[in-house]
């Protein structure tokens, strides 16, 4: 406690305080709580001290001043929607901050702020710049730089791997200083929470976390002072701390106003006035964190908003007699914070639940901006939003404080529903909290372990009379989110409650039957999972309670069901080679880039500077699928600011054509339009039909939105594999093409005549990309024709497309690319359609255009993964070994048959095991939904799922392990696959044994077994599967061009080929040190990939891209070496390479050399790798969440060129295929086609708490590649594959449950195994919840 006078700051946070509900401070002591950081403080006013003025209504805003990285600007005008990463984006010097989801969701843009003293990380995508009043704010650049040093956990992340594609690092850093900033010494647990707001999709998080939590006090802290301490740049400024203090710039800046009035009064008395003045306008908005715009978007703006950030009463946090006070502007960290103090302090377990289930809300930046007021008010005017503040607090019994002109008032949580909140703020709600007999829990059941919605929330509070199993008096609630408008309060079974013994079975019985009848969830729109699965929650979150307050009064056995799976902070391990005597070759090395990456300094394309007379693009996307499209109305969007033109597919040039997919001989693709013509087919909903090119990015996106259009329906949409084999729509050519793809042997009758029969099917989903950086293009025009700056994986198309798409000679067309913000396949040919509308737009206009999608659109408009279905008959001895094996496979291509990638599943289907009689039949269907594409382990990730899923059908029909059957069965040296792929090595089944000794199988599957004997409702599960990859090489050509510079013997090397994370240059540059004997990396300069460098070259994708370029490197270093041998034999052994390289350039030697490759096989692949992977789950049969608790990957990486990059591909696609496999799925509106799930609130890649709690990587040793180049394998889609082990897991995890009701009979697990379908496969049956 401190002692004080007025004026006072807060000893911790250096706040200024001063009592929140008074307006001026009265002579005596006060006692209370920093508003800001909650530290307690008691303070003494010895004279009278004005705190603040009851007025009259204050002035609006007009000019904010905050101050980034030591600098100060002061900006007018400012139009209200503007937030402060778009204006951090519009900051030439500031690039470093990524921006991806814009609503909150991926925490690329994370930033930190400080604000009266407190220090919070804050999404900058979401943060109003309105509120950036007053604010300090922290971005990478202002932690360090290649210039000034970099910061230490720059450093860190980029020294363990941590940065692959390097889109989601500025966030990361910024989250963890942070984190750092307020609690210097974190622990492990700390340190893994933290990134809950952070979506990475390279690297499977594992590295991310190791190196953050080598900050954590069990590892290497930082010392307090190197927090904000980096070296000096050395230049002319008074040392170059991160926040360069005597450097301080004032600068003004005007930017458009949209006309609204910004007030940001300091008393409720001016809000209320503020409210009374404008009431009667009806276009008042109260604004908190505005965090509810990345939930409900695009929302009408207001005339009028009101900030109520500054007003003193409403942060007040009081304790009085049981009853806690949290005032409504206290953010849903600090009411963590509150929460868990007050708990603490008094063994309020209330107060630690509740803190538990806020901790369960948002993400981490979110949630330090976002009140729980705010979050009430969200579920006031949008009863679909599942709002957990409101259903724990309705259980938890809390009553609000709401006042308006006339006064406060007191409220429950149903009463302020019914309230006309026009003119009302709410001030506080009051926890009432303390009674010993209170049995209260609160649950959160979502699509990943955190950072997203619920599909079901629920709480649950009863008080026992003392020492008794009866309720005392009336006191209980049965509180349910989600399953409907608001909340639902079960009041009929509360009331059958009353009075009865809860330890007697029948009690139980009587309640769920009251519950079922009185609960009829109906779900929510865009979750996918059914209203059987909501039902079922609400029954099973009510049988937990039920059970968590019985305790030890029932058996072990049920009682376990009671929480929730545990997981304890996660921990990896990565063994690998690397051999010395080849250094740089096999040395496991961070990517060269990784620190600039970190540090922000990384440019992608949309870091490109601005032009000064540049304009930007958006596609306006249709919202009816399977339609004519009959007229556009442009009018509305027309008037928006800023917008110069809305451009058809009129404006494609006659000599042009409007389609984005190039002609390529090599590669056929059937056209496609840029924008579809009024009067022609709209195939699917997000189909573009116009672009509109505006003054900015927003004015641009908000004309789209303002554009519409009227269609005829052709018919319903046809939207699933299913529907489109029921409608006829399996495109013919494919069919007539290729009607059976592989024989082998003689399969029909093979299968009749084995001993046993067995038929099924099973199907799995699309996946969005979900790459970071979103498509984007630049483009210039020139005096040549235009510079497209593209984040495209494909340089060669792209060209390609604009030229054709404009009519003009490919010549013209310059296409670059640095690097990509991810790509997996998502931009190797879609983001030609993104390049056309760019250079469309920039040919139309002659001014540069810049189009970067939002995710909205880009999911929209963008094809994924696309679904299979195979049908097959299985034809097997006793033993399970396979005799004949039939399949018919359908893929969903969408609305085109573009994609031969989407076949790659013919090479793959047979995974890793042998059979002697073979039929595949592969078929393309139609559906009404974007074009699908590659996406990393395209096929091949489908098809090995779906042999894995019929080997546990044959073990399960002939009650056998499936391990044993699957070993039985996998292919040995020697034999040749069904579409003559000879195997000379294969290593599969010593892979197979040397993981189940690494993993100690034998021992953990009787642990399971064990561990399912003593828990009715929670299973354990364990699976091994293998995998043979083939990879080939064919019919890809790579070029790269090296240059030697003869002044210090640098080089720079350049390719075709686009780094997106894989690693890609960093191995081009050891393969080029190596070969030419440069023993200084630093002195090889990757440069960016150029369509003028690689001219025809393939596309960077199918795992090959890096191998093939080394290949091309090692090319051109021949050529090199050849001329440089004669002037090195010449030397004395001690030479350096620039004393080489120099005397070389004196001889007259030339020093650039161009590199090609195109490799032939006579097999369909060049070669194949091989890896086994086992994973263990623990299941939650009541409500389907499951925990990968480990797992351990074995592959086959032959002679890795960098381990260390290789591992990273291995986890970060190993992870990727989790996401596919439990959390990512798309759903659909049933009658226009539109995608819900096209955005971070709905669709769920894997969060940092989804991947394996133990995570094991091995390379397998001493296994060069004698067919690869320089002994390697490829990576960066074959652990992917692999993937599926974890969910067979579950699989056998559910199979245990379905044993405890005598169903373990053979079911199909389709892929996604989300949590709905997993509860619901386990049969659940609430007649058994029993004591
Ligand atoms: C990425 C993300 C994930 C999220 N995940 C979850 C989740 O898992 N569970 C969940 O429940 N929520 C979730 N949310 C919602 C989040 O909790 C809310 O956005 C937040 O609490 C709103 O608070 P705010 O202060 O930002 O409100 P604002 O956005 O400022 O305001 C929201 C509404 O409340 C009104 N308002 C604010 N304060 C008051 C007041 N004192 N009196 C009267 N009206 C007021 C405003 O006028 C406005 O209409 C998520 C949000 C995001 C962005
Ligand atoms: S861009 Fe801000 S959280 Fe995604
Ligand atoms: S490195 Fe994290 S998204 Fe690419």
């Amino acid at each position: 406690m401190s002692e004080n006078a007025a004026p006072l700051s807060c000893p911790s946070c250096n706040a200024r305080l001063k009592p929140a509900q008074l307006t001026d401070l009265r002579p005596g002591i006060y006692k209370g709580n920093c508003a800001q950081c909650l530290h307690p403080v008691r303070f003494r006013a010895r004279a009278r001290v004005a705190v603040a003025e009851a007025i009259a209504p204050p002035k609006p805003v007009d000019v904010v001043s905050f101050n980034v990285n030591g600098f100060d600007y002061a900006i007018s005008n400012i139009d209200r929607s503007l937030s402060l990463g778009d204006w951090i984006a519009n900051q030439p010097d500031l690039k470093g901050t990524k921006f991806m989801c814009g609503e909150g969701g991926c925490g690329a843009c994370v930033v930190t702020i400080e604000r009266g003293g407190a220090v919070f990380a804050a999404n900058s995508c979401l943060f109003p710049l309105l509120l950036a009043d007053g604010c300090s704010i922290t971005t990478t650049e202002g932690l360090g730089s290649s210039l000034s040093g970099f910061h230490p956990i720059q450093e860190r992340l980029a020294e363990h791997n941590g940065s692959q594609c390097g889109f989601c690092s500025p966030g990361m850093v910024m989250s963890m200083y942070s984190l750092l900033k307020t609690n210097p010494k974190p622990t492990r647990k700390e340190v893994e929470d933290r990134f809950d707001g952070n979506i990475c999709r390279c690297t499977g998080y594992r590295s991310i976390l190791d190196a953050m939590m080598t900050f954590a006090t069990d590892a290497r802290p930082l010392d307090i002072e190197d927090i904000d301490k980096v070296p000096s740049c050395g230049g002319a400024c008074d040392g170059c701390s991160h926040v360069c203090l005597k450097k301080k710039l004032d600068i003004r800046q005007t930017l458009q106003s949209d006309g609204s009035l910004w007030y940001s009064p300091t008393s409720l008395q001016d809000c209320l006035l503020l409210l009374g003045k404008y009431k009667e306008s009806g276009s008042v908005r109260l604004i908190a964190g505005d965090t509810g715009k990345g939930v409900i978007k695009f929302e009408d703006p207001s005339a009028v908003y009101i900030s109520l950030t500054g007003i003193a009463d409403l942060h007040v946090i009081s304790c009085e007699k049981g009853l806690l006070t949290v005032g409504a502007a206290v953010t849903l960290s600090a009411l963590i914070q509150t929460l868990t103090m007050y708990g603490e302090a008094s063994d309020g377990k209330k107060l630690l639940k509740l803190a538990d289930h806020v901790q369960k809300i948002a993400n981490f930046p979110v949630r330090n901006m976002a009140t729980w007021a705010g979050n009430l008010m969200l579920s006031y005017y949008h009863s679909d939003f599942p709002s957990d503040v409101m259903t724990i607090m309705q259980a938890a019994g809390v009553s609000l404080n709401i006042a308006d002109s006339s006064g406060s008032k007191s409220y429950d949580v149903a009463g302020f529903l019914q309230l006309d909140m026009s003119d009302k703020v709410i001030v506080s709600m009051v926890i009432p909290y303390g009674d010993s007999n209170e049995c209260f829990e609160t649950y959160k059941i979502m699509s990943r372990h955190q950072n997203t919605h619920a599909f079901v929330n629920a709480g649950f509070r009863l008080a026992l009379s003392t020492a008794g199993t009866t309720i005392a008096g009336k006191e209980i609630s049965i509180v349910y989110g989600g399953i409907g408008p608001h909340t639902f309060e079960a009041t009929s079974t509360q009331s059958y409650l009353v009075g009865k013994d809860l330890a007697s079975p029948d009690t139980l019985k009587g309640a769920l039957s009251c519950l079922s009848s009185e609960v009829k969830p109906i779900g929510q729109s865009g979750s996918g999972a059914s209203v059987a699965y909501y039902k079922n929650l609400t029954l099973s979150l009510f049988y937990k309670f039920y059970l968590s307050v019985l305790g030890d009064g029932v058996s072990a056995r049920v009682q376990s069901a009671s929480g929730s799976i545990e997981r304890p902070i996660s921990s990896g391990v990565e063994t690998y080679d690397s051999d010395k005597t080849k250094y740089p070759l096999t040395e496991p090395m961070t990517k060269m880039t990784a620190t600039l990456q970190a540090s922000g300094e990384a440019q992608y394309m949309n870091d490109m500077p601005a032009y000064p007379n540049e304009l930007h693009g958006a596609f306006v996307l249709s919202t009816q699928a399977n339609s004519t499209l009959v007229s556009i109305d442009t009018e509305a969007a027309s008037k928006i600011p800023g917008v110069v033109k809305i451009l058809s597919s009129t404006d494609v040039p006659s000599n042009g054509s409007n389609n984005w997919r190039p002609r390529d001989v090599r590669e056929p693709h059937v056209p496609e339009p840029l924008l579809v013509p009024v009067g022609s087919t709209v195939e699917f909903s997000g189909q573009p039909f116009a672009l509109v090119i505006a003054e900015s990015q927003n004015a641009a996106d908000a004309a789209a939105r303002a554009v519409t259009a009227k269609y005829t329906s052709l018919g319903t949409p046809v939207l699933t594999i299913d529907d489109s084999i029921e409608a006829g729509m399996v495109f013919p050519d494919r069919e007539k093409a290729a009607p059976l793809v592989w024989g082998s042997g003689d399969p029909d009758d093979a299968y009749k005549t084995s001993k046993h029969q067995i038929s099924g099917e099973i199907s799995c989903g699309p996946q969005y990309h979900f790459y970071m950086e979103t498509q984007r293009c630049l483009a210039v025009p020139t005096e040549d024709g235009l510079d497209v700056v593209s984040s495209t994986q494909y340089i060669d198309h792209c060209q390609r497309a604009v030229a054709q798409m404009l009519g003009i000679t490919e010549n013209r067309v310059n296409v670059s690319v640095k690097r990509l913000g991810g790509g997996y396949g998502g931009k190797l040919h879609n983001a030609q359609h993104i390049a056309c509308g760019a250079a469309l737009a920039a040919s139309v206009v002659k001014r540069p255009v810049r189009v970067v999608m939002d995710i909205d659109s880009n999911m929209q408009m963008v094809g994924g993964r696309a679904s299979y279905l195979v049908k097959y008959q299985i034809g097997c001895d006793d033993n399970g070994v396979l005799n004949a094996i039939i399949m018919t496979a359908y893929a969903d291509t969408g609305f085109s048959e573009n994609c031969q990638y989407l076949f790659a599943f013919d090479k793959f289907f047979d995974n890793a095991y042998y059979c002697p009689h073979w039929k595949v039949y592969s078929k393309a269907c139609k559906t009404h939904t974007a074009s699908n594409t590659a996406c990393r382990a395209p096929g091949a990730l489908a098809a090995t799922f779906i042999m894995e899923s019929m080997m546990e059908h044959v073990a399960k029909t002939l009650n056998r392990s499936p391990e044993v059957v699957r070993f039985a069965n996998l292919y040995k040296k020697g034999q040749v696959t069904p579409y003559g792929q000879p195997l000379p090595y294969c290593s599969l089944s010593s892979l197979w044994l040397q993981l189940m000794t690494a993993c100690d199988f034998v021992s953990r599957l009787k642990a399971v077994e064990t561990f399912n004997e003593a828990n009715r409702w929670k299973k354990r599960g364990l699976s091994v599967v293998p995998l043979k990859y083939g990879i080939g090489w064919k019919g890809n050509p790579f070029h790269c061009l090296i240059s030697i510079y003869a002044g210090d013997g640098s080089v720079s090397i350049a390719s075709g080929s686009v780094e997106m994370g894989q690693g890609l240059n960093t191995k081009v540059a050891q393969v080029a040190a190596y070969s030419l004997g440069i023993d200084d990396l630093s002195l090889i300069k990757v440069k960016a990939a150029s369509s003028f460098i690689g001219p025809n070259n393939k596309a960077t994708g199918g795992s090959v891209a890096t191998e093939l370029v080394c290949a091309a490197v090692l090319n051109a270093c021949d050529t090199l070496n050849a001329r440089i041998k004669p002037v090195r034999d010449q030397m004395k052994a001690a030479a350096t390479w620039p004393d080489i390289v120099n005397e070389c350039y004196t001889s007259g030697v030339d020093l650039a050399a161009k590199g090609w490759v195109e490799m032939t096989s006579k097999n369909p692949f060049n070669y194949c790798s091989y890896g086994v992977t086992c994973t263990e789950v623990e299941l939650d049969i009541l409500t389907g969440e499951h925990e990968i608790v480990r797992s351990d990957v074995l592959y086959d990486c032959g002679e890795s060129i960098n381990p260390e990059i290789d591992v990273g591909q291995a986890q970060g696609a190993f992870v990727m295929g989790i996401g596919y496999w439990h959390t990512e799925r798309f759903v659909r509106d049933s009658t226009t086609g539109q995608l819900l799930t096209k955005n971070t609130w709905n669709y769920t890649p894997p969060s940092s708490k989804d991947i394996p709690c133990d995570f094991r990587i091995t390379f397998l040793k001493d296994a060069p590649n004698p067919s690869g180049i320089l002994g390697s394998k490829a990576v960066g889609e074959p652990p992917m594959c692999m993937s599926c082990s974890s969910l067979f897991a579950v699989k056998h995890a559910i199979e245990s449950a379905r044993a405890e009701i005598g169903k373990d009979v053979y079911f199909a697990l389709n892929g996604p195994a989300t949590v709905d379908a997993v509860q619901l496969a386990g049969l659940l049956d609430p007649s058994q919840f029993s004591l």
